[in-house]
């Protein structure tokens, strides 16, 4: 009897994870994705993190070419002062290990139309013009497959966000272990989604995701800001004039309460519960310091860190190459095993 079900995937595993060069860094980003990673860093006798700058996604819309190369080390700086370890993990520019680009063609071939037509990212991102929308863009989530593979990642920390992606990376990998007879070949990666905010509002409009492309300044908290900025930002948020409540389900139909209070559970570390019973029945005249400080006292050394970094882009850049170096020597041996199961010609001496 030959069994119904292929053999899972049996290699070895790797957390991969990357942010988009686009913009400056701020709460939404550390609370939803680096202080995760940092954790899954540090997981004694976890597997591997890969984490990269994502400059070739950043392209699909357009960008200012003298402020994409300080775009990229922005984020590299930010990754180093939430506390990632280039010895533990490789930090790298995805433009710097060419074969995700390869993987992405492969896959352009993979994934079908009628699956990239499902992608509610595209459709938020083109609006109403899609005609006069970059190819690039519309084929975006391929190219994040291909990040992902290029590695065989099994563990991708990502935000809610991001599921639909992780889902059309599944189905391209499926897809090709199937169409070539490899079952099993490539990973089915999870994405790894967990934490009390890994979605940060606005502090000037609690149903409107945090976001560096908000024309107010004080609608986020930058990992740039100093002290006084973060304490003035969270003073000056949006809120409404009654008290917190003593359970969560009082901040259904208060979205900015609900942000404040999910931002002080996220710094804290401890539930939105258990913040409510600190400060359930108390004004934000009380709870807005508090968050204050705490943020102060949270961010203060990642924004130091981040400063003392983006002043020797020298020390980043260093990072930055060793990072690909290390991230190509995983890539390339996988990628150019996929160029020989595709059928690409490879010379003679390759034995096939
Ligand atoms: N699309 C992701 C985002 O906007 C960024 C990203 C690109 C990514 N490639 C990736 C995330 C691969 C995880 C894995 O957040």
């Amino acid at each position: 009897m030959s069994d119904p079900s292929p053999p899972p995937y049996a290699g070895p595993e790797r957390v991969l994870s990357g942010i988009q060069a686009s913009g400056a860094l701020h709460l939404g980003n550390y609370l939803g994705a680096l202080r995760r990673f940092v954790a899954l860093q540090n997981q004694a006798g976890g597997p591997p993190c890969f984490l990269f700058v994502a400059d070739l996604h950043a392209i699909t819309v357009w960008q200012d070419p003298a402020r994409l190369k300080d775009q990229t080390r922005e984020i590299a700086a930010a990754y180093l002062a939430s506390g990632l370890d280039p010895a533990r993990s490789t930090i790298f520019p995805q433009s710097a290990v060419p074969a995700h680009a390869e993987l992405a063609w492969i896959f352009n071939c993979v994934a079908r139309l009628g699956w990239l037509d499902r992608m509610t990212q595209f459709k938020e991102k083109s609006g109403k013009h899609k005609e006069r929308s970059s190819v690039g863009l519309y084929t975006y989530p391929v190219l994040q497959a291909a990040d992902i593979l290029a590695y065989k990642a099994t563990h991708v920390p990502v935000g809610e966000d991001q599921k639909q992606h992780l889902e059309l990376t599944r189905d391209i990998a499926q897809k090709f272990n199937n169409d070539f007879g490899r079952p099993g070949w490539f990973p089915l990666p999870e994405p790894v989604i967990q934490g009390p905010a890994t979605r940060v509002m606005s502090l000037r409009d609690g149903l409107a995701k945090m976001s560096k492309s908000d024309a107010s300044d004080l609608s986020r908290i930058n990992l740039t800001d100093d002290a006084d900025t973060i304490a003035a930002k969270i003073r000056k948020a949006r809120t409404d004039p009654e008290p917190l409540p003593e359970t969560a389900e009082g901040l259904e139909s208060r979205p900015e309460a609900r942000n404040l209070v999910a931002i002080y559970a996220a710094l804290a570390d401890i539930d939105r519960a258990e913040v409510l019973r600190r400060f359930g029945g108390q004004g934000f005249g009380v709870f807005k310091p508090a968050l204050a400080e705490l943020a102060v006292e949270q961010l203060r050394p990642v924004s130091e860190a981040m400063r003392r970094y983006l002043a020797d882009p020298a020390e980043v850049d260093r990072v930055l190459k060793a990072g690909a170096l290390r991230a190509r020597a995983v890539a390339e041996p996988i990628v150019d095993e996929v160029k020989a199961i595709v059928g690409f010609w490879r010379g003679s001496g390759d034995g096939g």
